[in-house]
This record gives structure tokens, C-alpha cells and sequence, in this order.
């Protein structure tokens, strides 16, 4: 709890764990905490054809919160009539349950590896000790379990996720469907102002951009999304939104959608298809400082972001559609990708203006760092350096040591590939893009950042809390394609 206040100033002293969300909420809105609660438990499920992820409940051994998930490969006979592909899912055949947890809670997670193959799970964007986070060196063998722990530390109410991140094999067995949503509440007040009943008005949105070849299987190279007999298919939630745009009505006058782009290798850029103005709360790590009017939004792989669609004015019966690019950028397809509407009639009251307090980090006399991207036909570097194996990974640790502040300058030295810039245990604030100061979206905490063609980000960052001489963090480019092809570096945060 120290380096949460460190990290974020609460808006509204102390607030810790799950219930006292309701407490704040009654300051504000004037009902009895009674009545607070009852509207809380009487959440009305939205409904539609958009399949919502279960949320994953915790067994509780000892004060310990424990979720329990599970490998498993399974077939999809649906997304091509006739055809039969393999799939792959947590607890299920298809992405996985949405897992909640709140700052200070202790949690345990039991993964347990059904498949034939090798697998880890990695909890992306979560700030936890390089032990317990999941990388290559985390390798969970077919038919065994995995047990991490740790107590949630993040500092921000966020929007995470978790997936494979085998060495080599991230791509493979993403595009399966090994993914699924992870959602941080720090208890702040900001929080509880925003739409938060899962699956009620706080709904996840996760969308792929995927490739069914001609032999029927997820494509995992980007040859694949362009080769002959290919079948691009939008997924949102599992499902086709090329075949059909999924619908979504909820009970509340206000909607926030947690978008993840969780694609091999596509941006997707969202905007309303009426061309009206939304509203954009959170980034990849972090709530923004203050809520941000848009009419559009570029989400690169492994991104996420929040937005609040205001359903009895603006926004009423809203179809967002999705842009898909490939890596240098080009138009794949344009499609509607969800339809929302309100069954409320009365209107939101207003959204705070103030989400969330960013400070800056004080880099004098931080160490600083510079990333070159760059690629040699098929295999992706970073600083000349393509990390496909364990002991290339080793040998090229970037080294840091525990509470160090930094200042990182990544290029991408291509002339026409995208790149992002993904890394591990802490999120960062952006300096600048381009040489132009941070803006927009890019004020808030990030873990994630597109980096296009001959252009640099400045970032900084410090590395809190934990540190272990054996372990490493991972920085990478999250097209994971390029991430499976080198595009990847080790990070040692060392005790001293
Ligand atoms: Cu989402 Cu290193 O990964
Ligand atoms: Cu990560
Ligand atoms: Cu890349």
C-alpha cells in the first residue's frame, strides 16, 4: 500500500477495499447506503447477442482469494459452416472468464495446463514480482498447475489481461484463444463514479482481428491474413461480428466498455459510425486524469482502453465500427462491431471531471536507456538483438535494480512497419510521441504504446517493489508475431 500512494494520490483519502466503493458512492449520489447496496446487488444484466465472459469467482482459503483456471482445448464448428477449427480457452474452449480483484487483496491463482503443449500465463500490465508474472521462465507443463500468489498492488483502477507468453509460441497459442480479461478496483471514488457492475453497465469488450486459413486454423503469420482461401473474421467476445454485429442493450443511461484489442498483429481503430463524439476514461494502466471527448480511437495489439457511451443522449442506440489495419498500416476491412442501446430513460448525471492525479517522475539524474526496433526481413530486433532463445535472453538482460527511475527513448527505425512497446511489472508515463509532448490518452499510466515508422517514444518509469536476481520482466513489441520473431528483451530488476 505504500507505493500505491507513491504511485497515485486517492482522490478521496483513504478508501481500500472491495464494499467501501458503495460507502463513496453514497457521498455523492444522496441515497442511504441501504439502498446503495440493494441497487448494487439488483444490477440489471444487460442482455443482447454480445456473449459477456463469466466473472471468475474466488474460492476464499484463509483470507486468501483463490481463482482457479484452467487450460483446455476445444473446436469451433460456427465461425465457417463445414468446417471444424481448433480452439483453445481457460475453463472453457474459448478465451477465458474475467478475473476482479481489488488493491490489497490477497490472491492466489491455480492454473492448471490441460493442453498437450507447454504453456505459461502471463497477467499483463499487473504489478507483481517477476517470479509470479508469468514469462517464458514460468512454463507450465501439459497436466500441471502453476500457483502464483501475490497481493494486489496496482495503485490504479485499471483494465488488464492475461495470456500465453511461452517463448516462440505467444502467437500460436494466443490466436487459439488463450485469453481473458482482468479487472483492478483501487476503491477510489473516481472508480466507483464510473459504470462498475460487471456485466450490467461495465461490460469487456475483446476483440480479434483473426485469420481462418483454407485448412481451417487460426492463422499465425501474417502471410496467412493475405493468402489464398484466407477468411478474415472480426471476433468480439468469441464472436463474428463479420457475420453479424452483436448486439447490447443495457438497463443504465451510461455504458463503459473495457476494450481490449487482443489481435496477433492488427491495429483497430473504433469511432462511432454516426460519427458522433465519445467519451475515453482510461488507458492501458491507469485512469486518465480527466475524462476526453473523441471521434475516434487507435488501439494497437495488446492495448486496452475504457470509454463511457452516454446512451440517453449523444451516443442513444450507438453502433461502433472498428477499422482493422495490418502492420504497415493498410486497410484490411471497416465492420460494425456492436450495437448498444439503453432501455433507460432518464439520463447519467455527469461524470466527474477529475479521474485521476498523474505526477510526474522526477528523472534527474535517471538512467537513460535508448530501444532501436528494427527488422532483418523475418526476424525483429531490438538494439540489433533478435531474443528467440533463453540464453540470448540472458546474455542481453537490460539490468536495472530495485526503485531505479528511468528514461527510455524507443525507436522504431522502420520506414513502413508499425511497432509497439509493451513492458512488464510497472506501467510508464509517455513523455513525448514524435517529439511532441504527451496528449490525449497518452497523459494517463501506460503499459503499452504504438510506436510508428521512423518515430520515437520517450518514457519513463520506476521500478518499485520487487526485485529477483533469477527472474526476468520482458519488454517487447506486442504484435506478438514480431514478439515470437525476436522483437523481445529481458529486464533483471536487481535487489541492489
Ligand atoms: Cu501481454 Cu509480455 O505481454
Ligand atoms: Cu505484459
Ligand atoms: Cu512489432
Amino acid at each position: 500500500m505504500q507505493t500505491k500512494l507513491k504511485r497515485r494520490h486517492l482522490l478521496a483519502g483513504i478508501v481500500g477495499l472491495a464494499g467501501s466503493a458503495a460507502l463513496v458512492k453514497i457521498a455523492g449520489s444522496g441515497t442511504s447506503f441501504a439502498e446503495e447496496t440493494t441497487a448494487a446487488e439488483a444490477a440489471t444484466p444487460a442482455t443482447g447477442t454480445l456473449p459477456i465472459p463469466d466473472l471468475l469467482t474466488a474460492t476464499d482459503e484463509d483470507g486468501v482469494s483463490v481463482f482457479t483456471l484452467g487450460t483446455q482445448s476445444g473446436t469451433n464448428t460456427s465461425l465457417i459452416s463445414g468446417k471444424s477449427i481448433t480452439t483453445a480457452g481457460y475453463n472453457g474452449t474459448f478465451l477465458g472468464p474475467t478475473i476482479k480483484v481489488t488493491d490489497g487483496e490477497t490472491v492466489r491463482f491455480d492454473v492448471t495446463n490441460n493442453l498437450d503443449d507447454e504453456t505459461t500465463v502471463h497477467w499483463h500490465g499487473l504489478h507483481i514480482a517477476p517470479s509470479n508474472d508469468g514469462g517464458p521462465q514460468n512454463t507450465i507443463a501439459a497436466g500441471a498447475t502453476w500457483s502464483p500468489s501475490t497481493t494486489i498492488n496496482q495503485g490504479e483502477a485499471c483494465t488488464l489481461w492475461y495470456h500465453p507468453h511461452g517463448l516462440g509460441t505467444t502467437a500460436d497459442q494466443v490466436a487459439l484463444g488463450l485469453a481473458g480479461m482482468m479487472i483492478v478496483d483501487d476503491g477510489s471514488t473516481a472508480n466507483a463514479s464510473l459504470p462498475n457492475s460487471y456485466g450490467a453497465d461495465d461490460i469487456p469488450i475483446i476483440m480479434q482481428s483473426t485469420a481462418i486459413t483454407s485448412a481451417a486454423a487460426f492463422g499465425i503469420t501474417n502471410a496467412s491474413f493475405t493468402a489464398s482461401g484466407v477468411t478474415l473474421k472480426f471476433l468480439v467476445n468469441g464472436v463474428s461480428a463479420t457475420d453479424e454485429t452483436p448486439t447490447l442493450s443495457v438497463a443504465y443511461g451510461r455504458v463503459r466498455l473495457r476494450l481490449l484489442n487482443a489481435s496477433l498483429t492488427d491495429s483497430i481503430t473504433l469511432a462511432l459510425s454516426d460519427g458522433a463524439t465519445f467519451t475515453q476514461v482510461a488507458s492501458d494502466a491507469a485512469l486518465l486524469p480527466s475524462p476526453i471527448s473523441i471521434s475516434s480511437l487507435r488501439i494497437s495489439p495488446g492495448e486496452r482502453a475504457e470509454i463511457v457511451l452516454d446512451l440517453t443522449s449523444s451516443d442513444a442506440a450507438a453502433t461502433l465500427q472498428a477499422t482493422v489495419r495490418n502492420t504497415t498500416n493498410g486497410t484490411r476491412y471497416t465492420v460494425s462491431m456492436l450495437s448498444v442501446s439503453s432501455t433507460a430513460t432518464t439520463a447519467a448525471d455527469t461524470l466527474p471531471t477529475t479521474l485521476n492525479t498523474v505526477t510526474a517522475l522526477d528523472t534527474t539524474g535517471a538512467t537513460s536507456r535508448t530501444f532501436t526496433l528494427s527488422n532483418s526481413g523475418g526476424t525483429f530486433l531490438i538494439n540489433g538483438v533478435a531474443g528467440t532463445s533463453m540464453a540470448t535472453m540472458e546474455s542481453n538482460a537490460v539490468m536495472t535494480t530495485l526503485n531505479a527511475i528511468e528514461q527510455w527513448t524507443i525507436t522504431n527505425s522502420s520506414t513502413t512497419i508499425y511497432h509497439n512497446f509493451h513492458l512488464h511489472d510497472v506501467p510508464f508515463q509517455v513523455v513525448s510521441v514524435g517529439g511532441v509532448a504527451a496528449s490525449g490518452a497518452n497523459t494517463g499510466w501506460r503499459d503499452t504504446i504504438e510506436v510508428p515508422p521512423s518515430t520515437s517514444v520517450v518514457i519513463r518509469m520506476q521500478f518499485t517493489d520487487y526485485a529477483d536476481n533469477e527472474y526476468m520482466y520482458m519488454l517487447h513489441c506486442h504484435n506478438v508475431i514480431h514478439e515470437d520473431d525476436g522483437m523481445m528483451l529481458a529486464l533483471m530488476v536487481m535487489s541492489s
